[in-house]
């Protein structure tokens, strides 16, 4: 039996929580190398975590009502936090992950309708033809079929993104920003000096951190902008031809070629990546889970019988969610947000000054033993409709909460459940035998080697 049949996640190499108290060393090493060796058992159960940082407050928040508080009825309050701008900004400029106040709402404004329910309805065959035509390339590979499912996953989603919001199908931006977003997760990590908060011009002085990154990428979203000015302004309407022609409706003012460069390259990263390893992980857990892939199966076979899924068929694939949606409960894609209160505040009778840093980790909270019984057991029937309706509204946050939730967490979802019931159907994925699986906590919760997957076709 593996570690996963057996529910022991906390075994899973390298994720193993250290016994003893927090400490600066472990913790900033932690930070730089993978957030998840962090914790220790006692702080899973807790309500409110709190750490020194030299002369700087921590506090991890984790209880669903302070959860609420921080994110939604005090949220005036909290800015996004300082450490998490300096990691974000010299990648993604100032869009909307990281921009605040009035600039935040308008652009938020301006997004909104690439994301509502009929945009993402239109989205769907784009997600189904791409999955096929990557089911193609599978099905022309010489058996036995292996490969490293995180990279395909990383690729697909990608060129989703990219197809649906900016109707570009080229591979070379796909190519620059795949590139670019595997070297800035490794070589971008926070420093002692931006923890502490000092000035940026200092902490890049004795920390340096490349900022060329994204140089190759930036050149050819030039040369995407540049096209689309020569274009007659009716088509196509996607979210690029949005942020171009942007009026904001309050202020009839429009977006800079800087902001809309910076909103491009947010939507490119903060959209592929997230959706990319929430599939990993799900066909991870599937392959270690006999029992839920067969009821995957059925559920497949029964709603589309080989056929390739619509739109309208995602209420139906009710299981096929609820698998998705217990993958990202143990293995949440966007591990850790953080927040800055702008004010001193109260939370669970503790004092919160101004400029600390406030975290939210759901990794901890979606592993909160008084919310989730038994919460390193992979059941994805913890997320039936009555089972979800009887937990606290904020004790399960993939995609945050509040007014900065996630703006792609319609558009992923669709993705997820689309991707998985196109490619369960016709593929069942094993782990290699022997491949190390270990949850690394950067900006995203990555799988540090890879996921390499023996692919069996499925009988039709
Ligand atoms: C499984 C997939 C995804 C996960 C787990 C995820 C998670 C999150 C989380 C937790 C936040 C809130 C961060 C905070 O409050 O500080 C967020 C924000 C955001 N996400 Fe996602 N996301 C996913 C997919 C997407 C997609 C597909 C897109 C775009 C197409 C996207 C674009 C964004 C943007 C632009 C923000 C900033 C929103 C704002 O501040 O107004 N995400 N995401």
């Amino acid at each position: 039996m593996s570690a996963v049949e057996s529910g022991e996640f906390a075994v899973l190499e390298g994720a193993r929580p250290p016994a003893g108290r927090p400490n600066l060393r472990r913790s900033l090493r932690a930070m730089r190398q993978n957030a998840q060796t962090a914790f220790r058992p006692e702080d899973f159960s807790a309500d409110i975590i709190s750490q020194r940082v030299l002369w700087r407050s921590m506090f991890v928040i984790n209880e669903p009502s302070a959860i609420r508080h921080v994110v939604l009825d005090n949220a005036a309050n909290y800015n996004k936090s300082e450490v998490s701008r300096r990691l974000l900004e010299p990648g993604l400029g100032r869009g909307l992950l990281t921009s605040e106040g009035e600039t935040w709402r308008r652009h938020r404004r301006i997004m909104a309708p690439s994301f509502d329910p009929r945009s993402v309805t239109g989205y769907a065959p784009i997600m189904t033809n791409l999955t096929n035509q990557l089911l193609e390339i599978w099905d022309a590979l010489p058996e036995p079929r292996e490969l490293d499912v995180s990279a395909a996953m990383m690729q697909l989603t990608l060129h989703i993104i990219s197809n649906a919001m900016f109707s570009s199908d080229s591979d070379e931006i796909v190519d620059s920003v795949e590139r670019g977003v595997g070297t800035y997760q490794t070589k971008v990590r926070p420093t002692l000096p931006d923890v502490l908060h000092f000035p940026i011009w200092l902490a890049r002085l004795l920390a340096p951190i490349p900022t060329r990154i994204f140089d190759e990428f930036d050149r050819k979203v030039d040369r995407l902008l540049t096209e689309r000015g020569k274009m007659p302004d009716t088509e196509p309407k996607d979210l690029l031809a949005r942020l171009i022609a942007a009026r904001d409706s309050e202020t009839g003012g429009g977006m800079t070629p800087k902001e809309v460069r910076d909103q491009v390259v947010t939507i490119f990263m903060a959209g592929h990546e997230t959706t990319s390893l929430a599939l990993s992980w799900t066909f991870y857990l599937l392959s270690e889970h006999a029992a839920a892939e067969t009821k995957l199966h059925e559920e497949l076979a029964a709603v589309l019988n080989g056929r390739t899924p619509t739109h309208a068929d995602i209420p139906d694939l009710r299981y096929t969610r609820m698998v998705i949606e217990e993958s990202m409960r143990l293995f949440p894609p966007a591990h850790t947000f953080g927040r800055e209160p702008i004010a001193d505040d109260e939370i669970l009778g503790r004092r919160i000054p101004a400029g600390a840093d406030v975290l939210i980790l759901p990794w901890l909270l979606h592993r909160k033993p008084s919310l989730w019984p038994d919460p390193e057991r992979f059941d994805p029937e913890r997320f039936a409709p009555e089972r979800s309706a009887a937990r606290p509204r904020f004790a399960y946050i993939p995609f945050g909460a509040g007014a900065r939730i996630c703006i792609g967490a319609a558009f992923a979802m669709t993705e997820a459940v689309l991707i998985l019931a196109t490619v369960a159907q016709r593929y069942r994925l094993h782990l290699v035998p022997g491949h190390p699986v270990e949850p690394q906590g950067l900006i995203t919760l990555r799988l540090r080697h890879g996921l390499r997957m023996n692919l069996e076709r499925r009988a039709r």
